[in-house]
């Protein structure tokens, strides 16, 4: 596995595959892998000849001065995993190398940034569309990797590559959301629990997935009651937001006619920690 911390190294390295004819898939990421980042890693491999994966702690989308300081780094551990699942080539490039100036690119996303994680964690998703711009450019892969974990992210990630990076003709794939053995999402942000918070955590995907079986029983109105009263029924759990949208255009419905395809999401504070998850309706 090569370790690249430079732009100018890894994009010389990719230019020399791709010549080559060899499929370059990508899988970005803030590190602290787990195996919710190691089963894109696994899909990206058996779809491409090399698998590039990146890990930067992106500060422009963090809007929590605490959350970027309190964001867990353990890069040993995920270069470690990472050679371990045969990963080609990592991309760690420090701020100075990705951020040289100040980037003051504006996204628009037509509203899709502006709705649930967008409308709590305001710039966060063109923090997230500067960034990953950039290592489109600098990777230029033939596909790349995204968790459905974080839905809205790759919604945006979709329209992003559509919209500002056609010429990059990259394909934006989806993969499912890898669970602990008691359902919660796995997510970087879960060793912050206190082992009491991590038992009651979850109640998020157990209220999510009982909320999916309760489709046509219930009212959108109130089935969206129901979660966000059960979570917050729960000293620890304090549900931020909870919405059922279009899983196309991300808006609200309030009926089930609204869409053909929706997506029940929500985010949650648990202590200090913020947790999201999302189920297919
Ligand atoms: P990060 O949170 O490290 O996640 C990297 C990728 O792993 C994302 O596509 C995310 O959806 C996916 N992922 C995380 N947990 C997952 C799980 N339990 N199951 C499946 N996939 C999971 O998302 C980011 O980093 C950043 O915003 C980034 C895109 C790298 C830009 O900085």
């Amino acid at each position: 596995m090569e370790i690249i911390k430079t732009i100018e190294i890894v994009k010389q390295r990719i230019t020399n595959l791709k010549s080559k004819g060899f499929k370059i898939g990508f899988v970005p990421t803030m590190g602290a892998l787990h195996q919710g980042h190691i089963s894109l890693v696994q899909r990206c491999k058996t779809e491409n000849n090399i698998t590039v994966c990146s890990i930067f702690i992106n500060p422009t989308q963090f809007n929590n001065k605490e959350d970027l300081a309190n964001y867990p780094k353990t890069l040993d551990a995920d270069l470690k995993l990472l050679e371990h699942n045969f990963c080609d080539i990592v991309f760690v490039p420090d701020e100075k190398e990705m951020y040289p100036e100040i980037d003051s690119r504006v996204f628009d996303f037509e509203g899709l940034d502006t709705v649930m994680e967008g409308k709590y964690r305001e710039g966060h998703f063109n923090g997230v569309a500067q960034i990953v711009s950039k290592l489109f450019e600098i990777v230029q892969p033939n596909k790349a990797y995204f968790g459905k974990k974080d839905f809205q992210q790759y919604i945006i990630i979709k329209k992003l590559s559509e919209k500002y990076l056609p010429h990059l003709k990259i394909e934006i794939i989806p993969c499912k959301i890898i669970r602990e053995s008691d359902g919660l999402a796995m997510s970087s942000r879960n060793v912050r629990l206190s082992q009491e918070q991590r038992y009651y955590s979850a109640l998020i995907s157990e209220t999510l997935f009982k909320a999916q079986d309760n489709i046509g029983n219930k009212s959108v109105k109130d089935l969206k009651e129901l979660v966000i009263n059960t979570i917050n029924e729960n000293i620890h759990l304090k549900t931020e937001y909870f919405d059922i949208v279009d899983s196309n255009t991300l808006k609200s419905i309030t009926s089930w006619e609204d869409a053909n395809e929706k997506r029940a999401c929500i985010a949650v504070n648990v202590g200090d920690v913020r947790l999201i998850d999302n189920v297919k309706m």
